[in-house]
């Protein structure tokens, strides 16, 4: 659903067209991150619905687990909902900020399935955002282990265009969040505005913003307070997710606490390009110093199937069972 608005911020001499924003993450609907987005989305003039995880579902990709019971004995991250309180519901404040006890793919479908339909006339979604995450999400390894990645191709999937975004700064809740324009949160929040306003105007009078079955992977730099360099305004670079410095994880066994822990490990199947524009830089190779004042923005698709040569070469190895 689209409405023309005037534009709430002032310089600006067009008209900005308001869209309908489902706006998720996974570490709960209490981050400073998410509620600095909705904010500033929210400024530019857009019908922005939060439908976010109640509590931190971080490492979670694209599982889709739904609450078996209605409350909870234990108080919420944050202690935003109180043990014996509804556990899905609205903020008193404001009726577009939900929270709901499931994974992020679950809490936006949340948004999508039950508040949208029952609560604002069925009003259509024009994007799904989840985000922003606090630490990056790069490379193969991380697509799908993260649960804000994983609310996204869920939302694509869907049929709905979807972007992840992540940060590199740390969770922390919006309890805690000023007006301060050097807080990583705001910076974050205003470079979120900026791309989805940028591909909203290219659009135009396509309700697509992007085409079906594609979504984006966002990542941006430390900022504001958190940067070494003073950056508060990055730039992006177009990238793709593997290549040479995306690796996954091994294990690492410690023989005298008999535990284990994680390990890189380099793996020629996360560097190979098999899909897409292998002269893109990776994304990993973008984010993985901290002194750049550069984020990543990655396209992926939701059609997991073998390039066409690749499917012909695995048929020809299946010809005894075909
Ligand atoms: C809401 O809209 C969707 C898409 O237009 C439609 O498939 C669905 O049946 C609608 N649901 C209700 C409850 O009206
Ligand atoms: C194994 O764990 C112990 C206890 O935490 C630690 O002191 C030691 O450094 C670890 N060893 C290795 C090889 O990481």
């Amino acid at each position: 659903m689209r409405i023309l608005s005037l534009p709430l911020v002032l310089g600006l001499t067009t008209l900005v067209s308001s869209r309908t924003i489902i706006l998720t993450n996974d570490d709960g609907w209490g981050a400073s991150n998410i509620r600095a987005t909705y904010k500033a989305l929210k400024e530019a003039g857009h019908n922005v619905f939060m439908s976010a995880p109640l509590n931190d579902q971080s490492g979670t990709g694209g599982t889709f687990i739904l609450p078996k019971t209605l409350t909870s004995d234990q108080d919420s991250d944050w202690g935003l909902v109180k043990a014996g309180q509804p556990l899905y519901g609205y903020d008193t404040d404001d009726n577009h900020i939900w929270h709901f006890p499931g994974t992020p793919p679950s809490a936006a479908c949340f948004g999508l399935d039950y508040v949208l339909p029952n609560f604002f006339s069925n009003i259509t979604v024009d994007l799904v955002i989840a985000g922003p995450n606090f630490g990056t999400n790069l490379g193969p390894f991380v697509f799908t282990l993260s649960g804000t990645v994983g609310a996204t191709y869920f939302a694509v999937g869907r049929g709905i265009p979807a972007i992840a975004f992540s940060g590199t700064n740390k969770r922390s809740s919006y309890l805690t969040l000023t007006d301060d324009e050097l807080n990583p949160s705001n910076i974050y929040a205003k470079k979120v505005t900026e791309i989805v306003n940028a591909l909203f105007e290219k659009a135009g009078d396509n309700p697509r913003v992007l085409p079906l079955s594609v979504g984006l992977n966002v990542n941006l730099p430390d900022v504001g307070t958190d940067s070494k360099i003073g950056c508060t305004n990055p730039s992006f670079k177009y990238t793709r997710i593997t290549g040479s410095s995306a690796i996954t994880d091994k294990l690492v066994y410690n023989a005298t606490t008999g535990l284990f822990k994680y390990g890189d490990y380099i793996s020629a199947a996360t560097q190979s390009c098999i899909n897409g524009d292998c002269t893109l830089p990776d994304e990993t190779s973008i984010l993985n110093t901290r002194d750049s004042c550069v984020g990543s923005i990655s396209a992926f698709s939701i059609d997991y199937d073998t390039p066409t040569e690749l499917t012909k070469t695995v048929e020809n190895l299946l010809s005894g069972v075909l």
